[in-house]
């Protein structure tokens, strides 16, 4: 949520800056705007909407040449999305530029203060007051650092703040707290963004600032302190992707080349983790085998995808371990006081590892003493930072707002967490598991043939349009699955969308059901209980009022024939890994159909990748 990038070094900032905006978009795509040091000066270019508007004005009206530079792309939370309101925001005297992601939660009354003192704020943003606190204490003489250090202290809320000072050209100073902030270490040269996409194509050397941090970069070096001036330590790591990754490869939306990454995301999320003698081995988790023997209650917090894959994990944890498992929506989660014990895991799971909802979760689990174990795809990153253990997914960078690879490697990651918590438990013996583990290495192939077999898939986009509501039926994992169908077809293709367990429409949403309405329904394999039957009864209750159904269903499933006016074949894979493919469609369904309706894929409207607000 806002993408920001710094740069101190010989190139020209502009472009770096730019670019690396171009890198972040899927943050925030509301505004953007670059401000650069130029003789003592600062020059800076905004605009409302896309990184093209801004591009268009840097074209009509070319900034002169920098080697400092700072640049901003904006998901607007204060104030709507215009011109006045897009960041860099510049202090009163035009000394001091700042760029901001979070939310300043005391602006209102600095804003006041500052009135009060003579200043003139130009926008309705919560940012600006940070941008003239900056300029005031280094108009008083303070360096951009200790200036830095000092109005931090006066800040509440989360922000990560980048700033410049025109008399201190070869410097960027930024701080954190609670938002995403990464230093990319150079030669000669080195960046600040909220992201390493901004800069992986420079390089893939990184510092991991700390909560609470500010950090000043020049050509010759990075210097981290407190939020009080004492030294500080940043962890260095090593990018294991490349620009290749942050790039399209000829796809014609970051989504679709994601959705066809699923099969070696989810090779490379199995990699490494059994040792020789065939048993689990989860070597990041750093809750002991003791602690974990005494874990008398699992409770899931996510949100949006991330929390459907959570509503998955409950299935296969509560199965192959026995421990009871709630899943719950991490915003709700520590609102409602829940009951949390020193035997209480909580596994967070999220993509980026930055969702602000997610984060405050897991802070209210640890002050309860519960052990957390965050799922996170992204390394370095604030939530698997502040949790007990971490199972890293190895989906690669996800650029498409939408997610895809994402939610694929968070169940494999579930599933490995309950395959391991069962081994170490003694709860399913091990030819039990290896036999589940070695289903799940074959996933890559049924995944990739989901994808070769997508062809109807298209054709149903053309077909459905113009549908005006569409719902989504599934039963047991079937059940989450429906739900993200629903979602994926809201946020992309922006049509009224439903998810419901096949048993609930009887008491109330089958009322929605029409004559033509389309209800896709996840059929789950042959022979489990009576659920197979009981969701074959599901389709007839919605034929039975006009519905048009289209039925996913196992390959050799002829019982549903009859049932479904159009036929997805799945291929055969166990109950609990049903997820894995039977998610497969809806992704390509609904990135199909907003591209049929001309919408922007990885960019839907009002969305941002990576909540780093409340
Ligand atoms: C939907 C989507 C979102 C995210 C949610 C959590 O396609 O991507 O619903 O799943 O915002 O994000 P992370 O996983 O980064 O915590």
């Amino acid at each position: 949520m806002c993408g920001i990038v710094g740069y101190v070094g010989p190139q020209q900032a502009e472009d770096i800056v730019v670019n690396g905006l171009r890198r972040l978009e899927y943050r925030g795509y509301d505004s953007a705007g670059v401000a650069l040091v130029v003789d003592g000066k600062l020059v800076s270019e905004k605009r409302a909407g896309k990184i093209a508007n801004l591009d268009k004005a840097l074209a009509d009206h070319p900034l002169p040449e920098s080697t400092t530079g700072i640049g901003h792309t904006r998901w607007a939370t204060h104030g709507p999305p215009t011109d006045r309101n897009a960041h860099p925001h510049l202090g009163q005297q035009n000394r001091v530029a700042l760029v901001h992601n979070g939310i300043i939660e005391n602006f209102a009354q600095l804003r006041t203060e500052l009135e009060n003192a003579g200043h003139e704020l130009r926008s309705d943003t919560d940012t600006e007051v940070a941008a003239h606190l900056l300029e005031a204490e280094v108009s008083a003489g303070a360096d951009l650092t200790t200036a830095m250090q000092h109005v931090c202290n006066r800040l509440e809320g989360a922000f990560t703040l980048v700033a410049v000072d025109a008399h201190d050209a070869d410097r960027v100073v930024a701080a954190r707290r609670n938002s995403p902030l990464v230093v990319g270490l150079g030669e000669g040269e080195n960046f600040l963004a909220s992201d390493v996409a901004a800069f992986i194509e420079h390089t893939r050397e990184a510092l991991e600032l700390g909560q609470d941090q500010v950090v000043t970069i020049t050509r010759e070096g990075v210097e981290v302190t407190d939020f009080h001036g004492k030294p500080a330590e940043a962890k260095p790591y090593h990018v294991d992707w490349d620009l290749s990754a942050a790039e399209k490869d000829g796809y014609d939306w970051f989504m679709r080349k994601e959705i066809h990454e699923q099969p070696r995301a989810i090779a490379d999320s199995m990699l490494g983790r059994r040792d020789a003698s065939g048993a689990l081995q989860l070597d990041e988790i750093r809750i002991s085998e003791g602690e974990l023997r005494d874990v008398d209650k699992i409770i899931v917090v996510a949100c949006g995808t991330a929390f459907y894959a959570g509503l998955v994990a409950k299935y296969a944890i509560e199965h192959w371990t026995r421990i009871p498992c709630e899943v719950e929506l991490a915003h709700e989660f520590r609102y409602r006081d829940p009951i949390l014990t020193r035997d209480t895991l909580v596994v967070a799971i999220s993509q980026s590892g930055e969702t602000a909802d997610t984060l405050m979760a897991i802070r209210h689990a640890r002050e309860q003493r519960a052990k957390v174990l965050a799922i996170c795809n992204t390394n370095g990153s604030t939530i698997p930072r502040e949790s007990d253990a971490v199972i890293y997914t190895h989906a690669g960078p996800e650029i498409g707002v939408a997610s895809t690879k994402g939610f694929m490697t968070q169940l494999v990651a579930c599933y490995l967490l309950a395959l391991y918590l069962a081994q170490v438990r003694g709860t399913r013996y091990g030819d039990e598991i290896s036999s589940v583990v070695r289903e799940l290495e074959k996933m890559p192939e049924h995944v990739q043939r989901v994808l070769d077999e997508s062809g109807p898939v298209h054709e149903l986009a053309a077909e459905l349009r113009d549908a005006k509501s569409v719902l989504f039926l599934g039963r047991h994992t079937g059940y989450p699955i429906a739900l993200e169908g629903a979602l994926k077809l809201k946020e992309l293709a922006y049509i009224h969308a439903e998810g419901f367990a096949a048993g609930e429409l009887k008491h109330g949403p089958i009322a929605l059901v029409e004559d033509q309405m389309p209800v896709f329904c996840v059929i789950p394999p042959q022979g489990r209980d009576f659920l197979h039957d009981k969701m074959v009864s599901g389709i007839q209750e919605v034929r039975a009022r006009g519905a048009r159904t289209i039925v996913l269903a196992e390959e050799d499933d002829d019982s549903v024939a009859p049932y479904a006016d159009v036929l997805i074949r799945l291929p055969k894979v166990p109950t609990l890994l049903q997820p894995m493919v039977a998610v497969v469609p809806f992704q390509l369904f609904a990135c199909e159909l907003a591209t049929q309706k001309g919408h922007d894929v990885d960019q839907p409207r009002n969305l941002a990748k990576s909540v780093t607000v409340e």
